[in-house]
């Protein structure tokens, strides 16, 4: 059972990884994601309500229940996109995709990334991080490979985004475009075997959204 403070996203964004706790008390409006996958366990809101595994909810002075795994993104709105030396400083702070990947593809994208969090073992591994984007109606570039084998979600923080899939074997033809507004985590798109069709995501505002990866092994 514990609550702890995660750093890797400040001074923007304040976030508590939750694991195993009966109860816990949101005050301010905030985002809790549902990290509880390999346990799939729903954590409880008030009434008949539940956020299910790998999915979020905004909630406000209510208390949840059954919490195995979950990020609480606290008072999120806090951080203000629209705040010049907030953008400045996020800038300054994150790396560039470039920086981090060193992908030729990814020179010159205004994708930021603040450090990863990584917590678990195993088959329990996973690892999360927050990207910044400067502009709207960018995309980050298909791919369909990356450089683990991971399950990889997406959940939007702040403004607006879509993973875009494709057809197999084919990224000209755009298959589904999964709109994302604070608080929504994306439908998966890889198959039981940890195979993806061609995808990218694409901001539609500046935004911050925040890749989830789960160890296959
Ligand atoms: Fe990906």
């Amino acid at each position: 059972m514990s609550i702890l403070q995660l750093d890797f996203a400040e001074p923007f964004f304040s976030i508590d990884y939750v694991e195993d706790e009966a109860s816990c008390y949101v005050e301010k409006k905030s985002m809790v994601i549902n990290l509880a996958e390999h346990e799939q366990k729903n954590i409880l809101l008030d009434g008949e309500r539940f956020i299910l595994p790998l999915k979020a909810a905004v909630v406000q002075d209510m208390t949840i229940r059954n919490i195995t795994r979950a990020f609480i993104v606290k008072d999120f709105e806090r951080c203000n996109l629209d705040d010049p030396k907030t953008v400045a400083e996020i800038k300054q702070s994150w790396k560039t995709l470039y920086e981090m990947s060193g992908i030729a593809r990814h020179k010159g994208l205004p994708y930021y990334k603040s450090p990863k969090f990584c917590i678990g073992e195993g088959s329990r591994h996973m690892e999360l991080n927050f990207c910044y984007v400067d502009q709207g109606m960018v995309p980050s570039g298909p791919h369909r490979d990356h450089d683990r084998d991971f399950d990889e979600v997406h959940a939007q923080i702040r403004g607006y985004g879509m993973m875009r899939v494709y057809d197999y074997n084919d990224n000209e033809h755009i298959h589904q475009e999964l709109n994302m507004a604070p608080g929504t985590v994306h439908d998966k798109m890889y198959d039981s075997e940890g195979k993806y069709p061609w995808h990218e995501y694409k901001s539609v505002t500046p935004c911050v959204y925040c890749p989830i990866e789960l160890d296959r092994h």
